[in-house]
């Protein structure tokens, strides 16, 4: 099969006897707040319908595997038509090729590899034994990434796929440049500890009422009339219970700027390529039981609507949202989960941040795997309000941006850092400046 894993990864499965513990029943309560907004009979509905959806839809993605996902010229992006753009959101993951210059983005590798060995001693990462994903966060490959003319121009691009309120809107597809890690990951280490998941939220989906709004057509029995491009309810949803390891901010798309060339087995991305039907079934799927017997369990008529217990699979409130083959069968996950296709420098990938994904565990290839995660991220309230401590952080040294500083006990200053440069590492002069958060907040 073109693009899907030959052998599926160990990956956790998900049981209720391993979820989230509800002492207080609050879980519960959160499922049957939502039973008693949008009734039984329509949470029903919905399920069988998405079920049925995925049954052609699961089938197209085995089929195809990557060349499902599109694949888009930098240039090209600057002229979409409505039909491409429809094509893209539809999808929910794209593929935009050249954004920077091969040359450039091979020498933004050499320079944050540099800047890693240099003050090594000092950045951590994940996993903690083999770090890859680092600790690292205003280098000046990242600064530049960012803000680069072109990566800005597409990231407002991107942006405006949404849409606020046409009569009273509070936000803008202005680009705001949320500061993420770097990874360079070598090769021949496998890394297990990214399956499937979500990001954005987990519990807060159901359980923020601001969130949930988002699904309502879901929860109504109309999951086919969905809007997963609307700004004005999304704009206020809360995107973590207790600040714990989620991005507080809401990313458009969530991305990365290859700075390495990588393919399949390369320690590169999974995809599942759909995002409004998968998404939709996440959502459901903790009011129904399974079968008992094994050869039900693709059925969905004969799931049981069941409020009896507050587990959510796969859903724990710290961590993103997860998914696997057992606890989500009808995603049909194994055959589902493809990779995007082979990336070379400068080149990006896209996806929304409803959509599931995962870190390949392979990387059989030769040199190391770098990107810099680079996201659209739209101007809205909560995501100013982050910005102001994230450029709080960056004029005080460097030092390590919010969403990330949760559990360091180490705290250091990047400022003090061999080849750091601060703000003279921003491109795109007034604009590159107003989306780092240095004017305009
Ligand atoms: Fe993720």
């Amino acid at each position: 099969m073109p693009g899907k894993l030959e052998v599926w990864p160990t990956w956790p499965e998900f049981t209720e006897s391993k979820g989230e513990a509800d002492p207080t029943g609050s879980l519960l309560k959160y499922k049957q707040e939502i039973v008693s907004i949008y009734g039984q009979e329509a949470i029903t509905k919905a399920w069988l319908k998405v079920c049925k959806d995925l049954e052609t839809l699961t089938e197209e993605i085995a089929e195809k595997g990557t060349s499902i996902i599109p694949e888009v010229k930098y240039e090209d992006m600057l002229t979409l038509s409505d039909e491409k753009r429809e094509e893209l959101k539809k999808r929910g993951c794209f593929v935009v090729r050249g954004v920077v210059e091969e040359k450039l983005a091979k020498s933004w590798f050499k320079d944050v590899k540099q800047f890693y060995q240099d003050n090594r001693e000092y950045i951590g990462g994940w996993p903690e034994e083999t770090p890859y994903v680092l600790r690292l966060y205003w280098s000046p490959t990242q600064l530049a990434a960012r803000s680069h003319p072109n990566s800005l121009k597409l990231q407002r691009i991107l942006n405006e796929f949404w849409h606020d309120s046409p009569t009273n809107p509070t936000t803008s597809p202005d680009p705001l440049s949320y500061a993420d890690a770097v990874r360079i990951r070598p090769p021949k280490i496998p890394f297990y500890g990214l399956g499937p998941h979500i990001d954005a939220g987990s519990l807060c989906r159901w359980a923020d009422p601001s969130y949930r709004s988002v699904y309502g057509k879901v929860f109504s029995g109309l999951p086919e009339e969905l809007d997963l491009y609307d700004l004005e309810k999304r704009k206020d949803a809360k995107q973590s219970m207790d600040g714990g390891y989620h991005s507080t901010v809401l990313r458009a798309y969530q991305g990365w700027t290859a700075l390495t060339a990588a393919g399949k087995q390369e320690g590169s991305l999974l995809l599942y390529p759909d995002v409004k039907t998968t998404i939709a079934y996440v959502l459901l799927r903790p009011f129904f039981s399974p079968p008992e017997k094994e050869e039900d369990i693709m059925d969905a008529s004969k799931w049981t609507f069941d409020i009896s217990s507050g587990w959510f699979p796969g859903t724990f409130k710290n961590e993103s949202q997860r998914a696997a083959p057992g606890s989500h069968p009808h995603l049909r996950i194994r055959e589902c989960m493809v990779n995007i296709p082979r990336m070379e420098p400068g080149d990006t990938i896209w996806w929304h941040c409803d959509m599931l994904h995962a870190v390949e565990v392979e990387h059989l290839g030769e040199q190391d795997a770098s990107v810099v995660y680079v996201a659209a991220t739209p101007t809205t309230e909560i995501n100013k309000e982050y910005m102001r401590g994230q450029v709080k952080a960056f004029l005080d040294g460097g030092k390590v941006p919010k969403d990330f500083g949760g559990n360091y006990t180490i705290e250091r200053d990047e400022a003090t850092f061999k080849g750091w440069i601060g703000e003279k590492g921003i491109l795109s002069g007034e604009e590159g400046r107003r989306a780092a958060g240095l004017v305009g907040l």
